[in-house]
């Protein structure tokens, strides 16, 4: 299946610039990628162009995920949902670093490339090495026909639509969606149970209204992009599945208002980070509401008493912040698909705030298809 990408696509659509549109076509992105892929008869997915039968599926030991920038968090989210819903050990690695480390590579190991353009050269040069090993490789990719596309083994395709921000919004999402997919069809291949499936599959057909939901905020959330336009640094924590939600945010952050930004597991504050925190650095904090709950509130209790100041997106207020953006709520496993969104928006609006070039920041290109 293709998406034709007409010329209307690329229309502003009434935004001031792609990143503000990409960010409001998520929705529809999401519905996009999901349509006409699930299989409620079975509480699992079709992907018709993985090209892996499910003796195959059932043969991989280990998943190694590949990315760069932005598609490197989304394939970290990616290996997470993999482990949760189908127990295979699965990592992500920047594609970069992969291919000069001289890696070991594994038959039974299923090789994931993501990208957005499917041209970024770092992740085709890691594609290539890893087929010349013999290697199985997939494509998470969003441009149709693209070189890592045509050189992997099969792959799921994002359907994100034409991406013209350099800055990833909906792609990212996308890809975590597309993640989910191809990790509720690897579980149900094996232990995954038919009830766990469904429970996934209704909380995929959430996702689109859930994210409209998000959208409502934008004014609250411009209001407070505003303050933060003032710090010179920002910190960014999450635990576990909150961890690269973080990692993608602080990105987003740095890359379109040159704030500079640092993500740290939240688990890792009392081994460094501590010492910076005082009122001038602000902390974004990514809670949600599952297992490690009291774990992160007790972080922001930490981060409180030496004064700091705390946004927390999570998906019930949060005491000890000064303020929160409230998330709805999914599944656990799907959260972190969510939690990230009102952060697109934080960033675009401190930018704005700015006065940056949103869709062109400096020093940056929307696919890096050199060494
Ligand atoms: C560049 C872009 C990023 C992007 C990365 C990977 O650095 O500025 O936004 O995440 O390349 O691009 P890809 O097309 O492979 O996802």
């Amino acid at each position: 299946t293709t998406v034709e990408w007409e010329a209307a696509s690329y229309d502003m659509g009434g935004h001031d610039t792609y990143m503000h549109k990409e960010i409001h076509e998520q929705a529809d992105a999401v519905d996009r990628v999901l349509r006409g892929r699930i299989d409620d008869r079975f509480s699992t997915v079709h992907l018709g162009g993985l090209n892996l039968d499910a003796r195959e599926a059932r043969q991989i030991r280990r998943v190694k995920i590949l990315g760069c920038g932005t598609s490197y968090h989304a394939g970290m989210i990616g290996a997470q949902m993999i482990e949760e819903l189908a127990r295979i050990p699965a990592d992500a690695e920047p594609a970069s670093e992969f291919r000069y480390r001289n890696a070991v590579v594994d038959p039974d190991t299923l090789y994931v490339a993501v990208s957005q353009s499917g041209e970024t050269y770092d992740v085709l040069a890691a594609v290539q090495e890893l087929k010349r090993k013999g290697a199985r490789v997939l494509g998470v990719v969003n441009v149709v026909g693209s070189a890592i596309a045509r050189e992997a083994d099969g792959g799921i395709y994002v359907h994100a639509g034409p991406e013209v921000c350099v800055v990833s919004t909906k792609c990212f999402t996308n890809t975590t969606v597309a993640f989910a997919l191809l990790a509720l069809h690897l579980g149900r291949t094996r232990d995954l149970s038919v009830r766990d499936g469904k429970r996934i599959i209704e909380g995929l057909r959430k996702l689109p209204g859930q994210i409209s939901e998000i959208m409502k905020q934008e004014e609250e959330i411009k209001k407070l992009a505003l303050q933060y336009a003032e710090a010179r640094s920002m910190l960014f924590i999450g635990r576990v599945r909150g961890y690269p939600v973080a990692r993608e945010a602080s990105l987003k952050l740095k890359e379109v208002s040159y704030i500079h930004a640092e993500a740290y597991p939240a688990s890792e504050l009392k081994h460094g980070p501590l010492a910076l925190i005082e009122p001038a650095l602000p902390t974004v904090a990514i809670v949600p509401d599952d297992d490690l709950l009291e774990k992160n509130r007790a972080a922001l209790e930490e981060i409180k008493a030496r004064s700091g100041r705390i946004l927390a997106v999570a998906h019930q207020d949060q005491e000890k912040a000064d303020q929160t953006l409230i998330v709805p709520k999914n599944e656990d496993e799907l959260d972190p698909i969510l939690m990230g969104i009102p952060l697109q928006l934080l960033a675009y609006h401190t930018a704005l705030a700015l006065g940056r070039d949103i869709d062109k920041p400096r020093n940056l290109a929307k696919s890096v298809t050199v060494e």
